[in-house]
């Protein structure tokens, strides 16, 4: 028998049903494997064209929704009460919890930000201005503004973490692009080019080992003027790897997939000798990055003409970069807090 797909008059009571069931399960997180909602949620694609946003917007909405009722449980069960991730971070712990404020010079800047300032000055010397991206975005932001319509699968690669109210914790500094393409627009009339690094901290779903984590840091850079094309691209990359890693690196690119750029490509850099361990092509190389030219529909979301000007974006991790560098094997160091760690910078 071949499978009738759900539609959206489907969705509240195919809800109704699941929020019950969480509420009486020991483990309410399980609800999230439930077979009715990987249904609904492939489903998106099976939608008419007219039907599939108003769809997916319900659908994903009932997700975030199971999945802050099971983090609110967790939570619960610590003994912990719901915190407001938008505010600074010292309001949400209880007054007798919170630590005295120690002087300023005695502490120091952590790693992660000594690297990503000494990666900010090898940009500013290229001629870039650094803007920080924020932790907490919207959907224009996340997606919409970087050319993924609302029902589109490339979403599924972003998953990330959303507040009830739809708030998303960023999956990648791409958020930012529009707000600096718009930001710095008034350059292109005075005959200047765009150029802006954006360093910031992101957000991933994902379980955590020895190369991944839910929260790392990317490096992300836009450029736009008129006549720009990929040799630019791999020029400014290859630029700052070798500045970065002390030593001129080979490089070579591969064709990839995002919806905010065309082409889109992967960056590799010839692993640095103090890295390699033995001969082999897998050896040889390191993708770094996802980079490419900009969409026109990315230009055409910020007001730029995308048949006068054309630009090349690039974003990557920055955590990975610096294990490279030091040859550091486990990502898990840096928030660890452990000081003899830490004291090694
Ligand atoms: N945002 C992408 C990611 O995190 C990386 C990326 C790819 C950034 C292409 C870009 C770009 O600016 O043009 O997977």
């Amino acid at each position: 028998m071949t499978k009738m797909s759900y539609n959206i008059d489907d969705v509240p009571a195919i809800g109704q049903a699941l929020k019950r069931q969480q509420a009486k399960l020991p483990e309410p997180k399980e609800i999230l494997k439930d077979r009715r909602l990987k249904q609904l949620l492939a489903d998106i694609k099976q939608q008419s064209a007219d039907q599939r946003a108003a769809y997916g917007q319900v659908v994903n909405r009932l997700k975030a929704e199971l999945q802050a009722a099971a983090a609110a449980a967790i939570d619960e069960e610590a003994g912990l009460s719901p915190i407001d991730i938008t505010a600074p971070f010292d309001s949400n712990v209880p007054a007798q919890l919170k630590p005295s404020v120690g002087r300023a010079t005695d502490g120091s800047l952590h790693p992660i930000w000594q690297e990503i300032d000494g990666m900010l000055d090898i940009y500013y010397r290229m001629g870039f201005n650094a803007e920080l991206s924020r932790q907490l975005d919207d959907d224009y932001h996340m997606f919409e503004s970087l050319n993924f319509p609302s029902d589109h699968p490339a979403r599924d690669d972003y998953d990330t973490f959303m507040t009830p109210e739809g708030l998303i914790a960023p999956a990648h500094t791409s958020t930012m692009q529009n707000r600096v393409l718009k930001q710095y627009r008034a350059n292109l009339a005075k005959g200047q080019a765009i150029a802006v690094v954006i360093p910031g901290r992101v957000f991933r779903n994902e379980d955590v080992d020895a190369t991944h984590e839910h929260t790392f840091y990317q490096l992300e850079g836009v450029y736009v003027d008129q006549g720009i094309n990929v040799g630019h691209l791999i020029a400014t990359l290859q630029t700052f790897m070798s500045e970065y890693f002390h030593q001129p690196l080979k490089s070579k690119i591969q064709p990839f997939y995002f919806p905010f750029t065309e082409p889109s490509l992967e960056f590799a850099i010839e692993r640095p000798a103090m890295l390699k361990k033995d001969d082999s092509e897998a050896e040889s190389w390191l993708e770094l990055l996802g980079c490419g030219l900009i969409h026109p529909n990315v230009l055409k979301a910020a007001a730029i003409d995308p048949v006068k000007y054309s630009g090349f974006a690039w974003g990557g991790g920055v955590e990975r970069l610096i294990m490279l560098k030091y040859g550091i094997e486990d990502l898990r160091h840096f928030h660890s807090g452990k000081l003899d760690f830490l004291r090694q910078f």
